[in-house]
């Protein structure tokens, strides 16, 4: 298949827009990371993006929505919390998880009773669902396992011959992907971290956000996601956190103390060997870390040494997707 560039203009995104309503694939910019687009209410479609991505058919796709009304189509209840959430974090980088109705396929949700919703804030984004006037289910453009993309460059890299089009635009001003927060209970629940992080919830609420316990252990297992069974004892609600991703072709490790000496030790052994230190930057960490794996892939680097940022706000999120990426190889 021959993959359509398509610019951002009025007909660039009116095309897009026209593809995903038959049914095609085309990816897009966000705010978070570039999303591999189809229509979510079209099982066909779907299974297409999860063919496309090599991904698990039980690992369930983000449904993007244009206008903050439009989650009542999907969702059949959005509790006052959750309200409150909506009005301080979107649009933006937040997904929430709701039940859901059952105009959603199951193979939408990955057979779920619950649906995950975003608006986001990027305006091309909105413009693209607007275009398409479907709700769009939209996954990393990835292959699945690989970091995630955030150019339309690193995206072409991934699925060039197998959607329908990329829309080229700019390049993701956060970098990491959206915080995914459970709503269907009382007290809302991380499930993957974010941009937006359990304090910033908390402090709107004014009360406690709980964290996945899941994301505060070492897996029992990684899943190779072109296998893609169930681990019998890691279970994490958002199934996306048990397979293995965010994975350059080079060996990545995360250095706690100073990363020269492994680094002088590995280029002894004629390894190329690359540092990634971004100084405690927390914002900087986020929006390169992905884009960087890839620039180091093409330069041909074969292990990468991360410098561990605080588990702290942002930098909880970063280092989860650091820790992914190195499949938990830490230094220290
Ligand atoms: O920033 C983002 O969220 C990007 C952009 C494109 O919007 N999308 C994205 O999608 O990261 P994806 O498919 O790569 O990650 C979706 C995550 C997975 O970990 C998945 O398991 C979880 O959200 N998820 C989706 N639906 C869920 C549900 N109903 N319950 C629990 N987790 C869910
Ligand atoms: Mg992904």
């Amino acid at each position: 298949m021959k993959t359509l560039r398509l610019e951002i203009t009025e007909e660039g995104i009116s095309k897009a827009g026209e593809i995903i309503r038959k049914g095609g694939l085309v990816a897009f910019p966000t705010e978070t990371v570039y999303g591999l687009g189809a229509d979510a209410l079209n099982a066909d479609a779907v299974r297409a993006v999860y063919a496309a991505k090599g991904r698990p058919s039980d690992n369930p796709m983000i449904v993007h929505i244009a206008e903050v009304e439009d989650v009542y189509d999907l969702a059949t209840e959005v509790n006052e919390s959750t309200k409150k959430l909506m009005e301080a974090f979107w649009p933006g980088p937040v997904t929430f998880v709701l039940p859901k109705k059952s105009i959603v396929p199951d193979a939408t949700t990955g057979g779920l009773g619950t649906v995950a919703v975003r608006l986001p804030a990027s305006e091309t984004a909105r413009k693209v669902i607007a275009a398409s006037e479907r709700p769009i289910a939209a996954p990393s453009a990835n292959i699945s396992g690989k970091p995630s993309p955030t150019t339309a460059e690193d995206v072409l890299e991934d699925m060039d011959g197998r959607i329908d089009a990329v829309l080229m635009g700019e390049a993701c001003g956060v970098g990491i992907e959206s915080t995914v927060i459970d709503c269907t209970g009382e007290t809302p629940v991380i499930l993957r971290p974010g941009f937006v992080t359990a304090e910033m919830v908390s402090e709107i609420l004014g009360k406690e956000c709980a964290i996945d316990p899941h994301l505060l252990e070492k897996p029992s297992e990684i899943l190779d996601p072109a296998e893609g069974s169930a681990d019998a004892d890691f279970k994490p609600k958002s199934p996306g956190m048990k397979y293995k991703h965010y994975s350059p072709e080079a060996r990545v490790r995360i250095v706690e103390g100073d990363p020269a000496p492994y680094k002088k030790e590995a280029e002894e052994e004629g390894i190329r060997t690359a540092v990634l230190d971004y100084k405690g930057d927390t914002g900087e960490a986020a929006r390169r870390f992905f884009a960087d794996l890839r620039e180091l892939d093409r330069q041909g680097i074969e292990l990468i040494l991360v410098c561990a940022i605080e588990e702290k706000g942002l930098g909880f999120s970063i280092m989860n997707r650091m820790l992914k990426s190195a499949g938990y190889d830490v230094i220290n």
